[in-house]
């Protein structure tokens, strides 16, 4: 397989020698974990990786990692803060990115071409972060990863996850190529399938899967989306393929986003809803994005459950995390550790925002 990851990360702190590419990694200040990351990212180097070095996004502050031909070292300690989205080129992937690293998160965005991630790339170097005093600004907290999911081998697909603790996939077969008759079952099954594989072997903490409304339906209106070569079939073969992996798992399913601006959220509230219960609805990419957001800071709140996403005008604005609390989990959750214990207690001055990135945190 001539394919191999290269990741790009954002700094202003390593001013490019040569006009956009082959300078070094960002985070340098804080993150001695960078060579090990950087070395995953290259491994197994190839003609693609130079190639999409030289093409890589013309935009300012983008570089590019270097490569070596280092084998990948095995994942030791996975990053609290560290967020891996597949489909973050899409318009819910796009968004989760921003909407993670607003909330705190650090972002691998695993995208097919750093190319086409250079809108992505600039829409989180404008963002605006409600904490002025963060440490990274947005830019630094992404990394653009190339990984086709359904071309590269597992090994691959593990080093682009790196040491991420949570996976968000956000992929689907396009609709641009409606007339390809294999498009569902080769990406919304196989290569979301290649993920989740992945992302055991990764030992990865909490995997976020979007897949659609009616899914695991039958009837109208699904067999209508079915139309699309089989594709909420596929769909739920992901599905199941996460919920058979053991991972702890939050499998999303909105309904319609064609329609729905980001505006929508101004007059339409989320509403939630456990697995097979609405047949339609509409809800916007940005609603979506921001709940899963909102999933990969309340784990507890979102542990082994299928959640159901629309928005409706007549319904109350409710806290995400107290919508999310009220779907059944498929799973008892784990324990809380002592220290997520101490927390609770009343009086307990922890900070939300520790709370925000520690696993299960409800
Ligand atoms: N649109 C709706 O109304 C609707 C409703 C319910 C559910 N959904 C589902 O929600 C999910 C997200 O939808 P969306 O509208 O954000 O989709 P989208 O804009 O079409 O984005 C799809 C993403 O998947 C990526 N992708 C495709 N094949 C890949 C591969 N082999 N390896 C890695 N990445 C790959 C694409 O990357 P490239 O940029 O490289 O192509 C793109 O980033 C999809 O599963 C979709 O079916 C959509």
């Amino acid at each position: 397989m001539e394919q191999a990851n290269a990741a790009f990360s954002l700094s202003p702190r390593y001013p490019s020698t040569a006009g956009c590419c082959m300078a070094a990694c960002s985070y340098s200040h804080q993150r001695s974990t960078l060579s090990h990351r950087r070395d995953r990212a290259w491994s197994g180097r190839s003609a693609r990786s130079s190639s999409s070095l030289r093409h890589a996004p013309s935009v300012a502050g983008v570089y590019a990692a270097v490569a070596t031909a280092t084998p990948p070292p095995e994942p030791k300690t996975k990053e609290k803060d560290l967020v891996f989205v597949a489909g973050a080129t899409g318009k819910v992937g796009s968004r989760a990115v921003r909407e993670l690293i607003k909330l705190g998160f650090r972002v691998r965005a695993g995208v097919r071409s750093a190319q086409r991630a250079s809108s992505l790339v600039q829409s989180v170097q404008q963002l605006k972060l409600d904490d002025a005093t963060a440490a990274a600004s947005p830019a630094e907290k992404l990394e653009i990863v190339e990984c086709d999911l359904e071309k590269q081998p597992q090994a691959d697909i593990v080093s682009a996850i790196g040491n991420a603790v949570i996976v968000v996939c956000s992929i689907g077969a396009s609709e641009k190529e409606i007339l390809d008759v294999t498009g569902p079952y080769r990406i919304d099954y196989m290569a979301t399938n290649n993920l989740v594989q992945s992302a055991t072997a990764a030992k990865v903490e909490h995997f976020i899967l979007v897949t659609s409304l009616g899914t695991n339906r039958i009837g109208f209106p699904a067999f209508l989306l079915n139309l699309f070569w089989g594709v909420l079939c596929w769909k739920r073969r992901a599905e199941e393929a996460l919920i058979a992996s053991g991972l702890s798992y939050t499998i999303v399913r909105p309904g319609g986003m064609e329609r729905p601006t980001d505006a929508f959220k101004e007059t339409h509230n989320l509403v939630v809803a456990d697995e097979d219960t609405y047949v339609g609805g509409l809800v916007s990419n940005l609603q979506v994005a921001e709940i899963i957001a909102c999933m990969a800071s309340n784990r507890r709140a979102a542990y082994c459950k299928v959640v159901e996403v629309v928005a409706e005008t007549t319904a109350p604005l409710l806290p995400m995390e107290d919508l999310l609390a009220r779907i059944p989990s498929k799973r008892e959750p784990p324990p809380l550790a002592e220290e997520e214990l101490a927390a609770r207690k009343p009086g307990s001055n922890q900070t939300s925002k520790a709370d925000a990135l520690s696993p299960y945190t409800a």
